[in-house]
């Protein structure tokens, strides 16, 4: 089987890691792989997001499946070319994409179709958008309604702030078209959860919960990144609540896509908080989480590979079981000095030989080889996946994979899964 594998961060070597695992006669060709994917794959040298050229390379080398993993290349129509030309790929079309690259679209659906999320208004006038924020008061949260890699919400703790934001966005010089329409929303508090469902534009297969630490410091401070570190599975995410976000937000979500004419093939990722009312969607995305995906993928027991190939050749995961390790995984994420602001890239990196084992597994994430030696080339370069019977084993497994990796101004955070390691509660995650 020949596999093409869109993107080269951390999710995608965690996707090559595992489909690996599942067919290991199979070859893999990965869009410039970084530094820890070079030696497990066969590098195409085009950019994920060009998409002309990798539908061109596909459209000659007929791979059996191409798993699309940034949501840049899904929004731009990817899946939609390569199903032109007859190829099956794993990820949503542009249409089903809206679901991210559209904060605006994504509000309307839900309020479409009574998913639960926080009240909003979505603008293009600035002084539209400063009359509503006025009148709402602070806190408020100030969105991009388009793409922003993530760091394209901003939760405002006073109304000079959010008009700052507001300001910044509509005029372009925060996110560029991006934020030329900006979503305004009420600022919920309450855990997050992250909740991954692989659809076939009908049904929904839950991966285990996740939860994400996005602020760049310890005790969940300072500014949003892409994602300090994660764990699974998650205490909170009872069967209850497994159930409320199945039943009340993924299949109605895919009842209103599938309604517009955009069936959503694909992962689907909800972003979830348990709020005093009962669960709200924070955002969806339309492509697995970075770094949820290297937490989760470890304990992942039967086939990912099967399972996408199934859906990218229409096949349905109504009757899909998916099995799991019953292991914990926690994953710490190893950054550039400076992130999320500007960093440097080009530093040599050292990783201990022997570092990894049954209980550590390095993903790669801004990494390359440069002359023979690994240096960095993004904010966030490795993240250390550590796994235990328990929490607290897999936190001190990550954070000592972290922590042995010798690359100048570098930082990580040492709390990951602090909420779970102060929580009573550890038996109580579950399969969904
Ligand atoms: P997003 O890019 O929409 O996922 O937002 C990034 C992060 O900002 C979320 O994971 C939350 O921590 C925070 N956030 C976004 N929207 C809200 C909201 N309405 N209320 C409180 N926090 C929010
Ligand atoms: N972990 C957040 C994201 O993938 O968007």
């Amino acid at each position: 089987m020949n596999v093409l594998i869109v993107g080269n961060g951390g999710r995608e070597h965690a996707l090559l890691w595992k489909m690996r695992r599942d067919d290991p006669a199979a070859r893999f060709y990965v869009t410039r792989p970084n530094g820890g994917m070079l030696d497990d794959c066969v590098a195409v040298d085009l950019a994920p997001t060009d998409v002309e050229g990798i539908a061109a390379w596909a459209a000659s080398h007929r791979p059996d499946l191409t798993v699309v993993g940034p949501e840049a290349p899904l929004a731009a129509g990817l899946v939609d070319r390569l199903q032109r030309e007859g190829l099956p790929a794993f990820g949503p079309t542009a249409s089903a994409a809206r679901i991210e690259s559209s904060k605006a679209y994504a509000k309307d659906l839900m309020t479409r179709a009574g998913v639960p999320t926080a009240h909003y208004r979505a603008f293009r006038d600035r002084d539209a958008a400063i009359a509503w924020v006025e009148a709402r008061g602070a806190p408020i949260v100030v969105k991009a309604s388009g793409l922003a890699a993530g760091k394209g919400a901003v939760v405002c703790a006073s109304v000079a702030e959010a008009i700052g934001a507001v300001t910044e966005m509509v005029d372009g010089t925060a996110f560029g078209a991006a934020g030329h329409e900006v979503v305004i929303e009420e600022c919920m508090e309450g855990p997050e959860l992250s909740v991954f469902a692989i659809c076939d534009g009908r049904h929904a297969a839950l991966l285990l919960p996740a939860q994400d630490h996005k602020r760049v410091g310890e005790g969940d401070t300072g500014p949003n990144t892409g994602g300090m570190g994660a764990y699974a599975p998650v205490s909170m995410a009872t069967p209850d609540v497994i159930a409320e976000a199945r039943g009340r937000v993924i299949e109605p979500t895919l009842a209103a896509l599938a309604a517009d004419g955009a069936p959503f093939r694909g992962l689907l990722y909800a972003g979830l908080m348990s709020t005093s009312e009962g669960l709200k969607v924070v955002e969806f995305n339309c492509r697995f989480g970075d770094p949820e995906t290297q937490a989760l993928l470890p304990l992942m027991s039967s086939s990912l590979l099967q399972l996408m190939a199934d859906v990218a050749s229409g096949g349905s995961v109504e009757d899909a079981t998916i099995e799991w390790s019953g292991q914990r995984a926690v994953t710490t994420v190893v950054a550039s000095g400076g992130y999320p602001g500007s960093y440097e890239r080009g530093r040599p990196i050292t990783i201990p030989a022997g570092l990894e084992d049954d209980g550590l597994i390095l993903f790669h994430a801004g990494t390359s080889v440069r002359d023979g030696a690994l240096v960095s080339s993004g904010g966030r370069v490795l993240a250390a996946t550590g796994l235990g019977t328990t929490v607290e084993d897999a936190a001190a497994r990550s954070r000592k994979g972290a922590a042995s990796i010798d690359l100048e101004g570098s930082f990580f955070r040492s709390d990951i899964g602090w909420r779970e390691t102060a929580s009573d509660s550890h038996d109580q995650g579950q399969t969904p």
